[in-house]
């Protein structure tokens, strides 16, 4: 962990506008920066940078935050990763706090020892790219293979030389520990003696979403078949093959900007797509996809298309890969390469304009790459066409969305040429023991059923009547304007109005903790109990830097979001005519108006419930239909203060 005062001089330290400058070439405007977005496709600049407040705000994409939050955006990355990128960036010693205890502590030490190792091995191979052996040998393999110096050094490509002892040497010369080279089978040992793994293979570095590497995969350059063409380095306690992508690492940024990654089958289809210009994609090498490797993916998008061979067994196991990302709710797509090319032969012999082409126009949805793939068996044979159906549905099924789910039954019947009612029939037959299932392990588990019951209330307090969009507004005036003075009318302890001088912040917390009141949404409640807590507690109040630094990331991004937002108030707003410049001056009315709009959407909501109660409950009808009264009153009260009326 790093310690709070690391995180404090390091945000004290960082500018923002330097930390993007290096990703976004930005222009003076006004007194903020403006450039071209970093996370999408756009022409004309949304992208905004203010020095002064040290935010940014992405308005094509939506996101925005301070420099932390764009390192998180930009690499990828974690809170405590981006804030060691900034550290680095300034030459700022991170101090670590000693929450870990012995146990975990040696663990990591472990597992940074492994990572020096492999990322030493990784520069030995490198180098021996440059050696008479491994010129003649590797680099020009990689040569014919079409593969360029910047794709070699992208992807840390090298060679292991014939020697059977290259790597050991290398390691003991550099008096490096040879345990931790054993430990990730790079080395090995037969008699007593001590000799490398990969030898004569040309190698590529299995790397980290971080880009170090934590194994290896190698292929040989003979043609005899008796030897293994692919030969992979074991597990280990930095390595497990299931939770790791192949071109994770240069492919992420890419995979975000485009909203969408291929996913192909090896080392070579990942490296020559890059090479030819196509980044946002990965390989699942060497194992048929998993569940983690899914969910890696889903940090950077939901949209994924497969590339695979266009033969019948490259199209046999795309269709075994697709029941897992249809689980996951991923949008999928499958493009199967014309007879005979695998993504590396395909990208190897066009250009990046064809290859974008070709994808664009070969993209199948599922529905129609599963009526391909089977009908390749089936042809005009009817009770074929039921088994490829039933197949659809089967794959429909495990998709989680209910309107995804409606949309590919349209297509199936459409493209099928069946009735719809039919084809949900069938569905729901084949969603019954799913079901079942599910409805079992939520009985079995009150928790999640009464999660589910309130996000279902919560849901239906954010129409109309909900308190949002007045909360938002009030948080952002105590963002802006929290330690301005209002002035304030309050009984003195004779009984006598008096006027107080006292700043927004107090005045809102008293307004609200007298009736017992808080935000209702979640964030808002958050932020405001930043507040309220600075007030019980006799310290300071906090400001907008209190938030737009905050360790908490949706604290950030909100701020972010209400301080680069306009005043959007409701009709009364437009009605009084309150303009954004007049805000500050008015404070004291734009105050009271606001607390006065949130209690009437406060009770308004309230009184939604009591009806709806009264519709449901016989027994209380006395009790509720008093209530119903009582918070009528008050809704008038609220209403009349405001200058509306209501009936
Ligand atoms: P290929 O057999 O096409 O490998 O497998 P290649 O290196 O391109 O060989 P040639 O030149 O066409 O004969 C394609 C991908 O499948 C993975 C590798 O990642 C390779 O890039 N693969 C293949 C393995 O992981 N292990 C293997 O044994 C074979
Ligand atoms: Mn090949």
């Amino acid at each position: 962990m790093i310690s709070p005062e690391s995180v404090a001089e390091i945000l004290g330290m960082v500018r923002i506008e330097d930390i993007i400058s290096d990703y976004v070439q930005l222009k003076k405007s006004g007194s903020n920066f403006k450039g071209l977005s970093p996370f999408s496709k756009e022409r004309t600049p949304s992208f905004y940078v203010s020095p002064s407040k040290q935010i940014f705000k992405d308005f094509s994409s939506g996101k925005g935050g301070n420099a932390v939050s764009f390192v998180m955006d930009m690499e990828q990355v974690s809170y405590p990763e981006a804030l060691r990128i900034l550290a680095q960036k300034y030459n700022i010693e991170i101090k670590e706090t000693q929450s870990q205890n012995p146990e975990e502590k040696q663990a990591q030490a472990h597992r940074e020892s492994l990572m020096l190792s492999a990322g030493f091995a990784q520069d030995f191979f490198k180098a021996q790219l440059h050696t008479e052996e491994g010129k003649t040998i590797g680099a020009s393999y990689f040569k014919e293979r079409g593969f360029n110096a910047k794709t070699i050094e992208k992807f840390g490509l090298g060679y292991s030389p014939s020697a059977w002892d290259g790597l050991v040497k290398a390691t003991q010369e550099n008096a490096y520990n040879l345990s931790y080279f054993q430990e990730l089978g790079l080395i090995r040992e037969k008699e007593g003696r001590l000799y490398d793994f990969f030898r004569e293979r040309v190698v590529f570095p299995i790397q980290n979403v971080s880009g170090r590497a934590i194994a290896f995969g190698a292929r040989t350059l003979k043609a005899d078949k008796n030897i293994p063409k692919y030969i992979n380095s074991p597990e280990s306690e930095i390595y497990q093959k299931s939770k790791v992508l192949y071109g994770i690492h240069q492919a992420k940024q890419e995979i975000v900007k485009q909203n969408n990654c291929y996913l192909v089958e090896g080392y070579t289809d990942v490296l020559s797509l890059h090479q030819a210009g196509v980044e946002n994609v990965v390989a699942s090498a060497g194992t048929a996809l998993t569940e983690e490797q899914v969910r890696l993916l889903q940090r950077y998008t939901s949209h994924v298309t497969l590339l695979y061979d266009g033969d019948i067994a490259g199209i046999k196991a795309s269709l075994r890969g697709i029941d897992l990302l249809l689980k996951a709710g991923l949008n999928i797509k499958v493009v199967l390469l014309p007879e005979g090319h695998d993504p590396d032969s395909f990208a190897q012999s066009h250009n990046q304009d064809d290859i974008l082409a070709y994808l664009a126009q070969n993209s199948l949805d599922f529905i129609d790459f599963t009526i391909k793939a089977l009908s390749i068996e089936t042809e005009n044979d009817p009770i074929q066409k039921v088994k490829l159906v039933k197949e659809v549905l089967r794959a429909i099924a495990l998709i989680p969305d209910r309107i995804t789910q409606e949309v590919y039954i349209k297509l199936c019947a459409q493209k099928l040429g069946f009735e719809e009612t039919l084809l949900y029939q069938e569905l729901r037959k084949e969603q019954q023991q799913h079901f079942v299932a599910q409805k079992a392990s939520v009985e079995n588990n009150p928790e999640v059923f009464q999660d589910y019951s309130t996000s279902e209330e919560k849901s239906s307090l954010q129409t109309e009547s909900s308190t949002y969009a007045i909360e938002a507004e009030i948080i952002k005036a105590l963002l802006q304007y929290g330690t301005e003075k209002v002035l304030f009318e309050a009984l003195s302890e004779n009984g006598d109005k008096e006027t107080l001088s006292i700043p927004l912040a107090e005045y809102v917390v008293l307004e609200f903790s007298q009736d017992d009141l808080a935000p209702n949404e979640e964030i808002f409640r958050k932020m405001y109990a930043l507040f309220a807590e600075a007030l019980q507690e006799n310290k300071p109040l906090p400001d907008e830097k209190t938030f737009t630094t905050h360790h908490e990331q949706d604290i950030v991004k909100r701020a972010t979001d209400l301080l680069t937002s306009p005043y959007t108030l409701s009709p009364t707003w437009a009605k009084h005519n309150i303009q954004v410049a007049q805000v500050k001056e008015q404070l004291d009315r734009h105050a009271r108006q606001l607390l006065l709009h949130f209690k009437l959407k406060h009770v308004q909501a309230l009184q939604e419930k009591v009806l709806k109660q009264l519709q449901e409950n016989q027994a209380e009808e006395n009790y509720l239909i008093t209530r119903y009264m009582q918070l009528g009153k008050a809704k008038r009260y609220f209403a009349e203060q405001l200058g509306m009326v209501i009936i």
